[in-house]
């Protein structure tokens, strides 16, 4: 299938990357239990993925025929190896450009037993290489990580991937608001002095991070961007976020921990 092939910016963090011990899964117990700690006692990561699951019902009358799933940006396939475990699910392909990660992702799909129904390759959100059309597209903790001038060819990318009743499940997301850019400019003037090593300026206080490539959408931005990607959007908050530790009220301040399900619209 074609795709938009340019070539794709990857943060510097996942470019070499070394990986948290979490994220190291090996084919020992210990490794998969570790990350089990990670992503459902450290973090709500699962607890919130969960919750996700829930709402999209995989169940449900409209994924009769069962699906193909498409994980874009699925590090260390933890995500896929879940949906892989339905029985609804025929396979899925594991996507990410990292080789650190994805190395990992065959013992996490070995310890989930589904080992049969992961397809992992290495893509981008430019160059996701899979050859069919699919059911669904996740989009777990990774579309933060897409830089705005990517945005456009990863949507026109999935609307090619979709089947024609497909559907784009947006996870592990956040958003800020106006309280998280007035942090970041008291920051500013704090770090005064030293400002030229904060990664923004005050011109774009929400500059992405530079390093791990991170941006801070508002829920505006990100409403305006769907729809002007053609996708209609049902956005759901969490309560709480994604660190279930140390985070003191500052700042939790302007963060808001959020899913989205996503449809294309009609042309
Ligand atoms: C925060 S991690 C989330 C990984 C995984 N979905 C999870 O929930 O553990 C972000 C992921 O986006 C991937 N990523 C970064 N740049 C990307 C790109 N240009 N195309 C696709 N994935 C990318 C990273 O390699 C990383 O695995």
């Amino acid at each position: 299938m074609e795709t938009k092939n340019a070539e794709t910016k990857i943060a510097p963090r996942y470019k070499d990357e070394k990986l948290a011990a979490h994220w190291q899964v090996d084919d020992t117990r210990e490794s998969f239990d570790r990350l089990f700690y990670h992503l459902n006692v450290t973090t709500n990561i699962k607890p919130y993925f969960d919750e996700v699951l829930a709402r999209l019902n995989l169940n449900d009358d409209r994924f009769a025929q069962g699906l193909v799933v498409a994980d874009i940006g699925a590090g260390v396939c933890w995500s896929s190896a879940i949906l892989a475990s339905h029985p609804k699910v025929k396979y899925v392909y594991a996507i990410d450009p990292s080789i650190n990660r994805l190395k990992h992702a065959r013992f996490v799909a070995k310890h989930f037993g589904v080992e049969h129904k992961l397809k992992i390759q290495q893509g981008t959100f430019l160059e996701p290489k899979i050859s069919e059309k699919v059911d669904l597209v996740l989009l777990n903790g990774s579309l933060h990580h897409c830089c705005n001038t990517e945005i456009p060819g990863l949507f026109s990318n999935i609307r090619q991937l979709l089947k024609p009743k497909g559907e784009v499940l947006i996870a592990g997301e956040h958003y800020m608001d106006w309280r998280w850019t007035v942090k970041r400019l008291l920051r500013y003037f704090y770090h005064f002095h030293d400002r030229s090593t904060l990664g923004y300026s005050l011109s774009n206080l929400r500059a992405p991070q530079p390093f791990s490539g991170d941006h801070w959408r508002s829920r505006r931005e990100l409403e305006r961007m769907f729809k002007a990607n053609g996708f209609t959007a049902e956005f759901f908050v969490h309560k709480g976020l994604f660190s279930k530790n140390e985070f003191s009220f500052c700042r939790k301040l302007g963060w808001h921990c959020y899913y989205a399900i996503l449809w294309p619209e009609r042309l």
